[in-house]
């Protein structure tokens, strides 16, 4: 049923207009999506409970709405500059991805000693020193003993650890340019002036970056560094006292090597992100608060709350910055996967940006009088994740009886919040005033704001399947009685149920099922 699952619910998008591939006719781009009349309607609405959730109905969250391009030193201090036109290398003990010219020096034959910052992280490194490379070292609390640098002549930038992958260029973000003037013109004047003459490899590249660099910027690979860059600004002039949280949502661009499962990663795709700035030593306390809030967040829309569920980072796949991080998963049909993290970075961004910027990233509290540097708790959300989610989480199928047998109902179960068009209104056929009754109940949704629309095409029984198949909750109908009492009828969508209510209040009934 799996894979199926996945099969169908592709399908489904492409027919229904909830996803398509973007520049289908000219053959499609990889990893690269567009979200149709209902895809929009179902991303917003996802957004908008975010938005609703973590900012207006709390005091102690704000908004940011910042640039996609930012100054590149704001990803020079984050570290995700760093492999550029820099061959970076990954550590195989921390994970630590670092530039290899900047690593700390050893000679080939060496001893050198692997720290950690506690003896827990030193115990999984002899481990994974052990199992994953074969080498056995002694522990000594938290350093380990007994490495021997090789002949690459550094050793990781974090743990000492000579335990390397191969050197390679890692291009996470796009890059584009800044300004009227073209880099590349420059580029080939010196290219046909005979300047990169008997140049290659790193030199030529190093060479090369030079004419590009100037005017380089890079589209943002995630939401969260506007919110640290902003700190200052967003407290000072809001006069939000910490604990507090600055808000983002918006679209990230990742040059990802792999892209896979339709959009569950793509280059292109959009963030909901918070960071929590708190007191040193509040920040385990918050850290409870967030992973526990965020995960009934998710389980409040869904079907199957059971599909859902919090897995602790195992200390080997820590950042090196972060005390804690917990991953919301979701059962998807290849197996659980990353919907949401909630970490603990610690103070990390803001002394980065500190330290790079020169600004003072600090928080003055007046209660206690004293300065510090918030540590921060993330929760970081993948919307366009989460449209393939509660798709995935929705999509259901019934065999019902009808006049020559059986069919299959396909239903998408959206939560009515969720669903793209909350209401479908239908005359049972084209005459007898019917449509224009039917059009006078859509304008009143529309006027209220309710996601409403009109259909008149086909066989009544054919207009439901086709909401069911889009997930709208309700639908009702005019039909013969309505010209005599003024009542239409409101059918359920999950369980075929119908009643009959008066015309007018059509209105007020859908908007007490919404918020019921
Ligand atoms: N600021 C922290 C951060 O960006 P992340 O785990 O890299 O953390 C957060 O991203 C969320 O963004 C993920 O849990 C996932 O839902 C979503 N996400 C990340 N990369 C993605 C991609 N290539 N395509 C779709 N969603 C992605």
């Amino acid at each position: 049923m799996s894979n199926d699952l996945m099969q169908k619910v592709i399908s489904l998008c492409k027919r229904r207009g909830f996803v398509f591939q973007s520049s289908e006719i000219y053959g499609g781009l990889r990893s690269a999506y567009d979200y149709g009349p209902l895809g929009i309607e179902l991303k917003r609405n996802i957004m908008n409970a975010w938005w609703r959730d973590m900012v207006h109905s709390r005091e102690d969250v704000v908004g940011l709405d910042a640039s996609i391009i930012m100054h590149p030193r704001v990803w020079e201090a984050s570290g995700h500059l760093a492999g550029f036109s820099d061959p970076l290398v990954d550590c195989l003990v921390c994970k630590e991805r670092f530039r290899a010219d900047q690593a700390p020096q050893v000679a080939a034959g060496e001893a050198v000693t692997l720290r950690f910052a506690d003896k827990g992280r030193a115990k999984v490194a002899l481990t994974v020193v052990n199992e994953q490379v074969g080498v056995e070292l002694q522990r000594r609390g938290k350093e380990l003993h007994g490495a021997i640098a090789g002949d690459r002549g550094y050793v990781c930038a974090v743990c000492n650890s000579p335990f390397l992958s191969e050197e390679r260029q890692f291009n996470l973000m796009f890059r584009s340019s800044l300004g009227a003037v073209d880099p590349m013109g420059a580029l080939a004047s010196a290219i046909e002036s005979g300047e990169f003459e008997g140049l290659t490899g790193g030199d030529l590249r190093a060479k090369m970056d030079a004419y590009t660099k100037e005017s380089a910027v890079y589209l943002r690979p995630e939401t969260a560094q506007a919110m640290f860059v902003q700190f200052q600004n967003v407290q000072q002039s809001t006069a939000i006292k910490v604990p507090f949280g600055i808000a983002q949502m918006g679209k990230s661009f990742r040059n990802e090597i792999t892209v896979e499962h339709f959009i569950f990663r793509s280059c292109e795709f959009e963030q909901m992100e918070m960071e929590f700035f708190c007191e040193p030593g509040t920040d385990d306390e918050w850290m409870d608060y967030w992973k526990s809030n965020r995960m009934a967040w998710w389980r409040k829309f869904a079907n199957n709350p059971e599909s859902f569920r919090l897995r602790p980072h195992e200390p080997e796949e820590l950042a090196h910055y972060a005390k804690g991080c917990y991953d919301i998963e979701y059962l998807f049909p290849w197996g659980w996967g990353e919907l949401e993290g909630v970490a603990n970075r610690t103070d990390y961004d803001l002394q980065k940006h500190a330290k790079y910027s020169g600004a003072k990233l600090e928080y003055f509290d007046p209660q206690q009088q004293k300065k510090f540097v918030p540590y921060v708790i993330e929760p970081a959300a993948g919307a366009t994740r989460g449209v393939l989610t509660y798709l995935l989480d929705a999509y259901h199928e019934e065999e019902v009886s009808t006049a020559k047998g059986t069919d299959t109902r396909v239903v998408l179960r959206l939560h009515p919040e969720l669903a793209p068009i909350k209401v479908a209104v239908m005359p049972l056929v084209k005459k007898n005033n019917m449509p224009e009754k039917a059009r006078a109940v859509v304008e009143a949704f529309l006027a209220r704001g309710i996601s409403a629309k009109y259909d008149e095409q086909h066989a009544i029984g054919k207009r439901y399947r086709r909401h069911d198949e889009v997930g709208t909750p309700w639908c009702l109908t005019i039909d013969g009685e309505t010209l005599n009492d003024d009542t239409i009828t409101i059918r359920d969508r999950d369980t075929m149920a119908q009643r009959r209510i008066d015309i007018d209040a059509a209105v007020t009934e859908i908007e007490g099922l919404l918020r019921a």
